[in-house]
């Protein structure tokens, strides 16, 4: 007989949290309910996984953005992000408070048409416009922000053929000490692209120069940055106005703004280091102060995208299995992975229990349904023990997921609006084989 070798066993040692220079790591608290709304009903309602928005958030964010952009400018305007998130529902929200919609391309024009948008209440943003795009906004009335010199011509002669004069905004890249610069978007300002391309303007004649725009980047945490970025656009201004006698009504300092997520490479949480949009707003208006006095002052606009809409996301879901890593992880599977959740590949996504738990947390690795070793949800972190049926909330969520999401190998999930007396509706269905279907045809020679 052949006796099998001794195997010693392993044993782990559980590490509960460790104290740090600041304090004790932050205690996990369960988030059972969203606006008042059991998650555990809203599962059973509509499924898992789920998206969950508070439409009370959404206004409350939006309200905070303009009130703090109220008090310090006489004229100014928030331009909802499409493609931060489209759905009809959300953007309605947008729009009942005030917001005009930002779009960047011809999909999300039509797409801010068909749910009623003015046209006059339209930025259409992008480096991408076609002829056919240029014509609709024009006819509309929107505001377009041209990109390079051969979209400058294209929307001469478009507007030519038209008989029209419309008024337009030059996007303007500029560099800012401490952010990465964005600087594939509009015209150069360092390099005298900017001023040229307002000549051409004013020599074409056809399109009237009306407001420079610019968006120094995303999730821009530094408020410096964009007190930069505001007195460089006035100092530009002040230049157009006193060299070629161009006055502008606008000034759009675009998005950018920092959600309270937390990015892969960022030690402290974003919780902790995020400016509040009240901060943003202080040192746009300290940049722009370096405007000339004198005339009308321009209005502003924000095109800001995740700083409002993050916070009001939610992504439940429902632990499939727990397992043990060789390395000695543990490890959850959860119903959605990084198809749903592509902003996994940016943050740490903040995530707690949906019910009350117990015991011992240890490090864990979530991961999703994809069959992909790169569907990682979170890859490192503290958690208490969870079992087969539990449900998660990832929160801060609402930026650009139900935007980027994809369709790979399962449905993409509902997603559901929470309304500000706790009432949810569906505001878009989850996805089903006919949907995955419906686009596809067999060549007559395979039926
Ligand atoms: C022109 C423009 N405006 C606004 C935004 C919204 O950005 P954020 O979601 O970072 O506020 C973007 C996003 O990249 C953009 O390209």
């Amino acid at each position: 007989m052949i006796r099998p070798r001794y195997e010693r066993p392993t044993l782990i040692r559980h590490v509960a949290g460790m104290m740090n220079k600041y304090a004790r790591v932050g205690a996990l608290k369960p988030l059972s309910h969203v606006d008042g709304v059991p998650v555990a009903r809203l599962v059973e309602q509509f499924g898992s996984p789920l998206f969950v928005f508070s439409e009370r958030t959404i206004v409350q964010r939006q309200h905070e953005l303009k009130d703090a952009l109220a008090l310090r400018f006489p004229r100014s305007q928030l331009a909802w992000s499409y493609k931060t998130n489209y759905l009809d529902a959300v953007c309605r929200v947008f729009h009942r408070e005030g917001s005009w919609a930002e779009v960047v391309s011809e999909l999300e024009f039509d797409k801010a048409r068909r749910l009623g948008v003015p046209g006059e209440q339209i930025l259409f943003n992008g480096p991408f416009k076609p002829e056919s795009a240029l014509d609709k906004a024009f006819s509309a009335g929107a505001r377009v922000h041209l990109d390079h010199f051969d979209e400058i011509l294209r929307a001469e002669r478009v507007a030519e053929r038209r008989g029209l004069h419309p008024k337009v905004t030059m996007r303007v890249n500029l560099a800012v000490p401490g952010t990465p610069a964005w600087s594939r978007f509009g015209f150069n300002l360092e390099n005298g692209q900017a001023l040229d391309a307002a000549k051409r303007l004013r020599a074409g004649g056809r399109l009237e120069l009306a407001g420079l725009h610019c968006h120094i980047g995303t999730f821009v945490q530094d408020v410096d940055s964009y007190r930069q970025e505001a007195k460089k656009l006035a100092l530009l201004a002040n230049q157009l106005q006193r060299e070629l006698g161009v006055r502008v009504d606008t000034i759009d300092l675009g998005g950018g703004l920092a959600s309270r997520n937390t990015l892969h490479a960022q030690y402290l949480p974003g919780d902790q280091v995020t400016p509040s949009l009240a901060q943003y707003v202080e040192a746009i208006a300290e940049g722009l102060e370096a405007l000339d006095a004198g005339a009308a002052p321009p209005t502003i606009v924000l095109e800001s995208g995740r700083a409002l809409i993050d916070e009001a996301g939610f992504l439940v879901t429902t632990v499939h299995a727990t397992k043990r890593l060789p390395d000695g992880r543990r490890a959850l599977v959860l119903d959605a992975g990084v198809n749903a959740l592509v902003t996994a590949n940016w943050y740490k996504h903040d995530v707690v229990p949906a019910q009350d738990f117990a015991g011992m947390p240890e490090p864990t690795v979530m991961y999703g349904p994809l069959c992909m070793n790169i569907d990682v949800l979170r890859d490192q972190l503290l958690f208490p023990p969870v079992a087969p049926g539990d449900r998660l909330v990832f929160k801060n969520v609402g930026a650009y997921n139900v935007t980027q999401w994809m369709q790979f190998i399962v449905e993409r999930p509902a997603v559901v609006l929470v309304s500000r007396s706790g009432e949810p509706a569906v505001i878009r269905r989850r996805e089903s084989l006919d949907t995955l279907v419906s686009q596809e045809e067999l060549p007559p020679w395979l039926r």
